[in-house]
């Protein structure tokens, strides 16, 4: 018999300009040097223990067998009670609300359920690193406009410079990462009226909607009756419980476009969890967790913003979201990602540089620290960065 040599094909890859992430870099580096990892926006503490016997009831309950592709009844129920009753707009649980494997599934699902090869999609810089990677696989072309240098508040005229008929969806981040802006509801106006002779549909992360600091109100696209007619609004389960390894969220679309996103979901992820979904609907019975998980963040951020007060660093404003920005350059001018490999190695503390949200990696010499951690991990964290 002749020899046989085993060869694996070359492929072209889909998606030529993804390769290792920054953060996953950034925390590699943060173990070899025993630095305190601020880098990685996930919480370092459990969720409520009650969430977890409720998860654990449904589990001996029986309750794991494949649930209904688009979530079980009882948690669409208590999403659609829960975005009635904080932003004014009924969603039928039945045909509007979709339970997902994560924000991230529902965002890739609804870009891959409606942009289709040759269309345009916003998205704002800078920018979560999935929505790129995101509209590229769907064949989408990125449209790439600026939030306001140093404001990182919308430019609309930007955006509406960016408008074109081939424009299918723009992205909006609020609260926002990496830069902790938040929209207020005249933002929403203004994209109302940019959008409103247009059909360009709106997918809006909003992952960090319980997290908003200072007596502000989260500007949900659901409580803009004619932006959630053509939205996608999309949350995660996993940032308002501290559960980010449960990979569960949600998103609320009007019939039409739920209707596509679940044509795309069913046969992209199908279901997710069974027990976890009902874990989270029993522990949605109480609204006080998401009700007070501003205060629970603005209180760690406050602490946070104080101790590095008494640095060279200068503070962005945190207006929501768990993320804290400064500017280093009283201190360095080094690129934001040599300055955030030092503070690594030489003091001790992990972050992410925002270069790492923008295509061109711009240097504005900005760094983000994720302020999601026990109250002791940020004090460590501040006596490391004291030496600044
Ligand atoms: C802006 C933004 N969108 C989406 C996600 C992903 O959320 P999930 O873990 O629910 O997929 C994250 C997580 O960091 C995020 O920061």
């Amino acid at each position: 018999m002749n020899a046989v040599t085993a060869r694996t094909p070359t492929v072209a890859s889909r998606l030529p300009q993804v390769g290792t992430t920054i953060f996953t870099v950034m925390s590699a580096l943060a173990t070899q040097h025993g630095a305190v990892n601020l880098g990685q926006g996930f919480p370092d503490f459990d969720c409520d223990p009650a969430l977890l016997d409720a998860v654990n009831q449904a589990m001996r309950a029986g309750l794991n067998q494949y649930p209904p592709m688009a979530g079980v009844p009882v948690l669409r129920e208590a999403v659609a009670r829960k975005i009635e009753r904080l932003y004014g707009h009924t969603y039928d649980p039945g045909d509007e609300i979709t339970i997902t494997a994560g924000a991230t599934q529902a965002i890739l699902t609804a870009i891959l359920a409606v942009v289709h090869p040759g269309d345009e999609v916003i998205v704002l810089e800078p920018c979560y690193d999935s929505y790129v990677p995101n509209i590229e696989l769907a064949g989408g072309r990125v449209v790439r406009v600026a939030l306001g240098a140093g404001t990182f508040r919308p430019d609309f005229a930007a955006i509406a410079a960016a408008i074109t008929p081939r424009t299918r969806a723009i992205l909006v981040n609020t609260p926002h990462n990496p830069s902790a802006s938040v929209w207020t509801p005249p933002d929403l106006d203004q994209l109302a009226r940019l959008l409103r002779p247009t059909d360009v549909l709106l997918i809006a992360d909003e992952v960090y909607e319980h997290m908003v600091y200072d007596g502000a109100v989260h500007a949900s696209a659901s409580s803009h009756p004619e932006l959630a007619a053509r939205a996608f609004v999309v949350s995660s389960f996993g940032k308002t419980y501290h559960v980010t390894g449960w990979k569960v969220g949600y998103v609320a679309a009007p019939r039409a476009l739920a209707a596509e996103f679940r044509k795309v979901h069913q046969f992209n992820v199908f279901t997710v969890n069974t027990p976890v979904q009902h874990g989270l609907a029993r522990y949605m019975d109480d609204p006080r967790p998401y009700l007070e998980l501003s205060a629970f963040y603005q209180r760690k951020r406050d602490l946070f913003r104080a101790g590095l007060g008494n640095t060279r660093l200068r503070l962005l404003p945190s207006e929501g979201s768990y993320f804290q920005c400064v500017d280093y350059s009283a201190i360095s001018d080094r690129s934001e990602e040599a300055f955030c490999r030092w503070l690594t190695s030489d003091i001790g503390v992990a972050a992410i540089p925002l270069s790492a949200f923008y295509e061109d990696g711009r240097n504005q010499r900005l760094a983000r620290f994720c302020f999601a951690k026990r109250d002791e991990t940020l004090d460590s964290a501040l006596d490391r960065l004291a030496r600044l």
